[in-house]
């Protein structure tokens, strides 16, 4: 142990940590101070930046032996609070900086040490130091943050006054549309709201540490798991194999199609026989520090049969591929598609066919705070508080496998920092889950980011090859597709995933007839989990990279072959659906004269080695859960005349409170509540009606609709007969009740065997628009500037949705040029999967609303969240083409393949 005296955000404080330990970790849990993150703890991402004696340093690889005796240290919590904010602070609030908020105490610590030694940065000085430093954020695409540092600066040089930066309540009282901050953004950026970890630190004594004994192979019979030598480890309280779980020991993939072979029961808790792919649980060490429960788990003994290993889709559907889970075939799902008229004949005589083969990978997450968990019992219930974002839905999935009823499980949702959707499939949910029923005691898990990025779901890549067809006029006449997706070993919702290929294959053009044929196959790479756009990054690509084809050879213009084909009246949807609003002509117009002056200043700028080009595409997603998608939310009256909303709009970072806050204050209006009158109570399913899962971008739709249904019950029940409204009082003096439920269902269909439906009832529409620079001597391409036409309905508050477009556009261009999870070692990290860090990513990103009112969405709105990574990858590599005349197929392009591309 070694004794320092340091000055913590001005305080003396004397501590005593041994010399190894992280900087990080004595902040956090000896001095209490859980403003400081640990993201990546490599290094990687910022998250834990403090300033030591005046030099930004990242806490998580500093040792307490390298810091100086009589240090000054200042974290997050030394640059302000809530009652004295920080013009940093201020400005990342309203700029909408702290999305999940994750990253937000190691950017705010990071732009203090910029500030201070440097009064009045530019962008690019902004933006060279996010780089430099390494500040990692996954959420915004960095531009909100740029602005907030820019307007920070000016207000501690005196050139603006921190008012002029708070966000004030129109008169009118509406926020609706408006830029209101969300509830939680104080608390981001003044790193006082708890994470999982945070609350991990502050569990009582007693609270149990887990470490997981996990598969370093990816497919392998298990023979016998030895834990004698590991129980007598110190500090061991017990190991939980598959013999202590009381249930099914099985998730369950909740099957949605008959015709799936499998059962859904196929991924277990703890591995019993088998190993599926690499990272699967085998058994969790329980002790009472995180430092022995790892000694114990590296002494758990696993004997194993190492089975061939089929990383992806054609090696698991080789004729001599053994069946993954025995019984069931590796190909377990096939679904067609028909539309219209055969399509053999169309493209036998068609003037114009493309076809290629496409695959769009396995691209990673990557949130900034690795997947976090706890569990404890509660009056006889299992409560289990995690980052799921499906929570009744993931209650559903564990409690058969844990043998635990449904009414003993209780799930919350922690404050989370970033899904992007992979928490929309349990990860450690079931593992806490296990180890907190074995033992009887509450229990912590933490994954570093080796098991985040190894042991989490991924996008599930698809191969896709992909016929069009068009007329000499560039009219499109048929469309034939044939694909696989890649799931990994588990079912969940694989079926599913497969029809989304249906969905959006073709989505956004006036196609008649189609024919097609869709696989789901069982792999052992990483199991497919959803990703923001779920199914639609796979289905585009082809699509909007064959359209750009079809101009190519009929010397058309690309944007002008889109215009000529997006839906009209009488059009339908790839699946027989006539949208429900027709804005791709407008967007388009909207976007002509942009893209036409973009193709001149690439032609203008392009040199002998750097080429300059732009690309468009088409971006479509629907808003729901597939079919008469319902939600259900509760109001309930407070005595002070406010009120509380309660629903499970589960946060994924993208803004689940402000979206409550300002739909619930929509409709409230008739009673006049300011929003500070309007609680919240979120993700509690012991509290709040079922709304579903955070996913398919369908919360401010569905959730939305049931927020406004419940508040219509509730004015009704105080109505008076003189028009005002009964107070709390009044209410209780008449015996009326307090609180009210209300439910919505979308007016939607299931696709039936030829995938045909209306699966939704609200889409949302876009165009991208990339301008791309090719250094045709390296490969290197660099986005010099994104946008989007975005029509998301009337939109709910405009600083979120702003956040939103930009941080998926930024995932859009990570999936197109850099990211991946192919190889389990080498993209085991952020910088080796290839994360966009703030030089990536443009600063110059524009967003353009055609706001159409949606007749089913609440007050006119769509959702947001998946728009902006449905199709820029395609817009990127449109682009890519234009410039230099190279198309690669398989992403991501990194620099030797474009390399490879340009010499052939
Ligand atoms: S850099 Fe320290 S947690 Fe990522
Ligand atoms: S707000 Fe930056 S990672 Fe979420």
């Amino acid at each position: 142990m070694i004794k320092k005296n340091l000055t913590i955000n001005g305080v003396a404080r004397m501590v005593v940590a041994p010399p190894d330990a992280m900087l990080a970790n004595v902040i956090r849990e000896q001095l209490g101070l859980t403003g400081t993150k640990i993201g990546c703890g490599q290094a990687q991402c910022g998250a834990c930046n403090v300033i030591l004696n005046n030099k930004l340093i990242k806490s998580c690889i500093t040792k307490m032996s390298r810091v100086p005796n009589e240090s000054t240290v200042i974290t997050v919590e030394g640059v302000g609070n809530p009652d004295n904010l920080h013009p940093l602070q201020l400005a990342w609030a309203v700029h909408g900086g702290a999305q999940c908020g994750f990253c937000t105490p190691g950017f705010i610590v990071s732009s203090k040490a910029l500030l201070d030694s440097n009064a009045n940065p530019t962008r690019e000085d902004v933006r060279e130091w996010f780089q430099k430093n390494k500040n990692a954020c996954r959420c915004t695409g960095y531009k909100q943050l740029v602005d907030a540092v820019m307007d920070a600066a000016k207000v501690l040089r005196g050139e603006m006054k921190a008012d002029e930066l708070f966000f004030k309540i129109p008169v009118d009282g509406e926020i609706w549309g408006g830029n209101m901050p969300r509830p939680t953004a104080i608390a981001k950026v003044t790193g006082t709201l708890d994470y999982g970890a945070d609350l991990g630190a502050k569990m009582p004594a007693g609270t149990l540490q887990l470490a997981l004994v996990q598969a370093e192979v990816s497919h392998a019979n298990i023979k016998g798991i030895d834990t004698s030598e590991a129980e007598k480890m110190p500090g061991v309280e017990k190991i939980v194999t598959c013999k202590d779980i009381k249930g099914k020991n099985r998730i369950t993939g909740l099957i949605t199609f008959p015709t799936n072979k499998g059962d859904g029961w196929d991924r277990p808790i703890l591995c019993d026989e088998k190993v599926f792919q690499y990272g699967d649980a085998i058994a969790i060490v329980c002790a009472d520090t995180i430092e022995n429960a790892k000694a114990a788990a590296a002494k758990v003994k696993v004997d194993m049969e190492v089975l061939p290993a089929y990383m992806g889709a054609p090696a698991a559907m080789a004729d001599d591929a053994m069946e993954i889970h025995p019984g069931t075939p590796n190909v377990y799902f096939t679904q067609n598609i028909k539309k219209g008229a055969d399509t053999k004949p169309i493209f036998d005589s068609a003037a114009v066919v493309v076809e290629d083969d496409f695959f769009v990978g396995r691209q990673p997450h990557m949130p900034i705070e690795p997947d976090v968990g706890l569990a404890y019992m509660d009056d006889g219930k299992l409560i289990i508080q995690s980052k799921s974002i499906a929570l009744n839905l993931h209650r559903m999935m564990i409690a058969p496998g844990l043998g635990i009823e449904l009414d003993d499980l209780v799930m919350i949702q922690n404050p989370t920092g970033g899904t992007f959707g992979y928490k929309f499939s349990p990860t450690m949910e079931a593992l806490v889950g296990a180890a907190c029923m074995a033992t009887g005691k509450p229990v912590y898990l933490c994954y570093d980011y080796h098991q985040q990025q190894t042991y989490t779901g991924k996008r599930s890549p698809f191969h896709v090859h992909m016929r069009l067809a068009a007329d000499k006029d560039g009219k499109l006449l048929g469309m034939e597709t044939d694909f696989n997706v890649d799931h990994g070993p588990y079912s969940e919702f694989g079926d599913l995933l497969t029809t989304r290929g249906f969905q959006f294959m073709g989505a956004g053009y006036d196609i008649k007839n189609i024919r097609g044929i869709g696989r789901t196959v069982c792999t052992n790479h990483s199991w497919g989990s959803a990703f923001r756009a779920y199914g639609s990054p796979q289905s585009f690509y082809p699509t909007e990279v064959l359209m750009d084809r079809i101009a190519a050879k009929l010397g058309m213009d690309p944007l002008e072959l889109r215009y000529k084909n997006v839906y009209r009246d009488g059009s339908t949807t790839p699946t027989g659906q006539t949208p429900e609003v027709l804005s791709l002509p407008e967007i388009l117009e909207t976007l002509r004269p942009k893209y036409k002056a973009a193709m001149d200043k690439a032609k203008a700028n392009s040199t002998a080695t750097v080429k300059r080009g732009v690309g468009v595409s088409v971006g479509i997603y629907g808003c729901g859960l597939d079919g008469p998608d319902t939600s259900g939310a509760k109001i309930e009256l407070n005595p002070d005349n406010s009120v509380t909303v309660y629903n499970t709009w589960e946060d994924h970072g993208q803004g689940a409170d402000i979206g409550t806050l300002t739909t619930a204050h929509k409709a409230l209006r008739p009673l006049g509540l300011s929003p500070d009158q309007i609680h919240l109570n979120l993700n509690d399913t012991s509290l709040a009606p079922d709304s579903g899962p955070s996913g398919g971008s369908r919360q401010q739709v569905v959730t939305g609709r049931a927020i406004k249904a419940t508040a219509e019950i509730m004015i009704e029940a105080r109505k008076k007969a003189d028009g005002t409204f009964m107070t709390y009082d009044e209410m209780k003096e008449a015996g009326k009740p307090l609180a009210y439920e209300g439910k919505w269902s979308a007016p939607a269909t299931l696709l039936d065997e030829n995938s045909q439906g209306s699966p939704f009832s609200v889409y949302m529409y876009g165009v991208f628009m990339a301008e791309v620079a090719v250094d045709t001597t390296t490969g290197v391409t660099t986005v010099e500037k994104i946008s989007q036409v975005a029509d998301i309905g009337k939109v709910c508050n405009m600083l979120c949705t702003d956040g939103q477009i930009y941080g998926g556009m930024a995932q859009g261009i990570g999936l197109a040029l850099t990211e991946d999870f192919e190889d389990i070692k080498k993209h085991s990290t952020l910088v080796g999967a290839g994360f966009p860090y703030c030089k990536q990513i443009p600063d110059d990103m524009e967003i353009i609303y055609v706001q159409t009112p949606r007749p089913e969405g609440p007050f006119g709105a769509a959702g947001v969240g998946e728009l902006p990574l449905t199709s820029p990858h395609a817009a990127i590599m449109n682009a890519m083409t234009n410039a230099c005349g190279v198309c690669v197929t398989k992403l991501p392009a990194l620099p030797e393949k474009v390399l490879a591309a340009l010499k052939g």
